[in-house]
């Protein structure tokens, strides 16, 4: 595991973009595995930034996002189809069909996970994924349990994970109870990981990560220090300085 640790969320966001920016000039055709939260929001700004000022073409990028909260269609506002749409996808040139956000609405969930699992695999697989952190040390919707999931699958929130997400909706009890995560297996997958975390909610978490060094469930992205290409990128703040 490589550890970046910046001054600030800025700096953070600058070096994810530039590490993704890399890959899109090498290969035209890359899979970007991208993820919802506040903390990509950044790295998303830069992004489009270099493709307005610098040209950076994403007309033939396709791209897998993480998870999707069940029950919410793409129009709705707290949907992880309208953040990534009014983020990141409306303001570059990927073309829109290229963009793949866990349908919630899906008739049959199990049978959507799978053919999820399907298309990531069928495209290529994922070149880079980028991941958040949850407070509890999630990453994307995988909870810390004694068990974890292998593929793409339907998961039951954590009261710890409604808490922390209820910021974005009216109340509490908006918020979905259940959502479609990529598996850690799905996640491990990808050739290249960065995973992102700013501000001390996360310290806790990264602390266990970087200098426990140890697996546990408990903490679903300690998982991550198997993976041969992992670095995590953070700020002074979720590095407990
Ligand atoms: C949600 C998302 C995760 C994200 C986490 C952290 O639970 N499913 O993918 O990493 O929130 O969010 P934030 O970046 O807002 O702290």
């Amino acid at each position: 595991m490589k550890l970046m640790v910046m001054k600030n969320y800025d700096e953070i966001s600058k070096a994810c973009a530039g590490m993704i920016s890399e890959l899109v000039k090498k290969n035209s055709e890359a899979i970007l595995g991208l993820a919802t939260g506040s903390t990509p929001i950044g790295t998303y700004k830069e992004l489009i930034r270099m493709h307005k000022e610098e040209g950076l073409d994403f007309s033939k990028i396709k791209s897998f996002n993480l998870d999707e909260y069940v029950g919410l269609g793409g129009d709705h506002p707290n949907s992880y189809r309208y953040f990534m749409d009014h983020e990141l996808f409306n303001h570059i040139n990927i073309i829109k069909d290229n963009t793949n956000v866990p349908n919630g609405k899906a008739n049959n969930l199990e049978e959507f996970c799978k053919e999820y699992d399907e298309k990531i695999d069928r495209a290529g697989g994922v070149d880079i994924q980028i991941l958040g952190i949850g407070s509890n040390g999630h990453i994307a919707f995988n909870e810390p349990s004694s068990e974890l999931s292998v593929g793409t699958f339907v998961v039951s929130l954590t009261e710890s994970t409604i808490e922390d997400n209820k910021r974005f909706f009216e109340s509490i009890d908006d918020v979905p109870k259940k959502a479609i995560t990529m598996g850690i297996g799905t996640i491990m997958k990808a050739k290249k990981i960065i995973l992102l975390a700013n501000g001390k909610s996360k310290a806790n978490a990264i602390k266990r990560i970087v200098e426990d060094r140890k697996l546990t469930t408990e903490i679903p992205a300690s998982l991550l220090l198997l993976h041969p290409d992992v670095t995590f990128i953070v700020d002074e703040e979720a590095y407990g300085k």
